[in-house]
């Protein structure tokens, strides 16, 4: 017959020994051995109670009581201690993690400056009053040179290496189709700037088989030379600053009549054709640097698109965006604006 003395002494001795591995136990694995080894079906408890059996029946459920109450003391210990290994866990993530650290901030893109430099330029004139239009690349021949005063066989076509849709199609060399497409859309007085892509068969260090354009067009009654000076004027203060000087150079475009280069005074040297004694790169040391074509609207033109010669006159201006962002922003080579190096694009931000 067993001894229920030895019996109890084993369990105590059993939650002794549980309590001194579990102190051991720093995993859950760990911890389910722990278990495994004293409660599971094989275990240690089991093994104890295997005595039950033969102990008196008075000894019985002292046993039973006991072995209850052992049972529930070691299932708590384990559950304390999975409760302070999941604590150091969360703690131990918490110390290796800094919630102070500031968050990634995601990169962000910025405007392209050809994208800047149209908008800056639109928005010069639409305080003027003018109002902003557009048209299509590929254009019809007779808007891109015939009804801007340039028959078929005009010399001046050659001024432009056009390329060609078909014979009567082309992707427009100039901005200048959007002044007849304006006057045909409706009747003086007709005042817009018309921003886009042209396209030449030119490439080369500082021509660009596509580049941008900005197309001016003024016509009311009594529009003079003087109006197309004026506006220019203030136009190219409010870009390159209120100290530009600005000059009218005698020049020649089918589609104007008187017509003029404009130059303005070197944005780089201002206008002394000299940096520190060196000879200003820029300008060439002439203190000036082109920036547009412009004229008055030729009277042919207005034949073209029913305007009343006798009644309107015009003024008509025409600008290469690259070529103003080159100045303004003192961009040495054109290619920059067409390799999209993130580099050059980011400080533009
Ligand atoms: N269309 C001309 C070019 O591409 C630029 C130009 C010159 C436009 C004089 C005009 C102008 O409106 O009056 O070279």
């Amino acid at each position: 017959m067993a001894d229920l003395a030895t019996l109890l002494g084993e369990l105590e001795r059993l939650v002794q020994e549980c309590a001194t591995q579990l102190g051991q136990a720093s995993s859950s694995e760990e911890l389910e051995a722990v278990r495994v080894e004293h409660l599971g079906r094989k275990g240690r408890m089991a093994g104890a109670m295997s005595a039950l059996p033969s102990l008196g029946p008075e000894d019985k459920p002292v046993a039973g009581r006991k072995a209850n109450e052992v049972k529930a003391r070691l299932t708590a210990m384990l559950e304390a201690r999975q409760t302070e290994l999941d604590r150091a866990a969360e703690a131990e993530k918490l110390a290796s993690f800094d919630p102070t650290l500031p968050g990634r901030t995601p990169p962000v893109g910025s405007l392209h400056p050809v994208t800047l430099v149209t908008r800056e330029i639109c928005d010069v004139f639409a305080g003027l009053g003018f109002d902003v239009v557009d048209g299509p690349e590929v254009e019809n021949d007779w808007y891109n040179f015939e009804a801007l005063n340039m028959p078929p066989d005009h010399p001046a076509r050659d001024m432009q290496d056009t390329l060609y849709v078909t014979d009567s199609i082309v992707l427009r060399t100039h901005t200048s189709p959007l002044q007849v497409r304006s006057m045909l859309a409706q009747k003086p007085p007709v005042a817009v700037v018309a921003p886009g892509k042209v396209y030449r068969r030119d490439s080369d260090l500082t021509h660009t088989p596509m580049f941008h354009q900005i197309e001016g067009l003024l016509v009311d009654r009594k529009v003079s030379m003087a109006d197309l000076r004026g506006t220019l004027t203030a136009f190219v203060r409010r870009i390159f600053g209120p100290e530009t000087n600005v000059r009218f150079r005698p020049s020649f475009f089918p589609f104007t009549e008187p017509s003029a280069e404009v130059d303005i005074s070197c944005v780089m040297c201002g206008g002394t054709g000299h940096i520190h004694g060196e000879t200003c790169r820029v300008c060439k040391q002439t203190g000036w640097v082109e920036i547009l074509g412009c004229g008055m609207v030729d009277p042919n033109v207005y034949g073209f698109v029913d305007y009343d010669p006798e009644l309107y006159t015009g003024f008509a201006f025409g600008l290469g965006v690259e070529r103003v962002a080159m100045l303004k922003y003192g961009i040495g080579d054109l290619r920059m604006f067409f390799e999209n190096d993130v580099r050059f694009l980011s400080q533009f931000s």
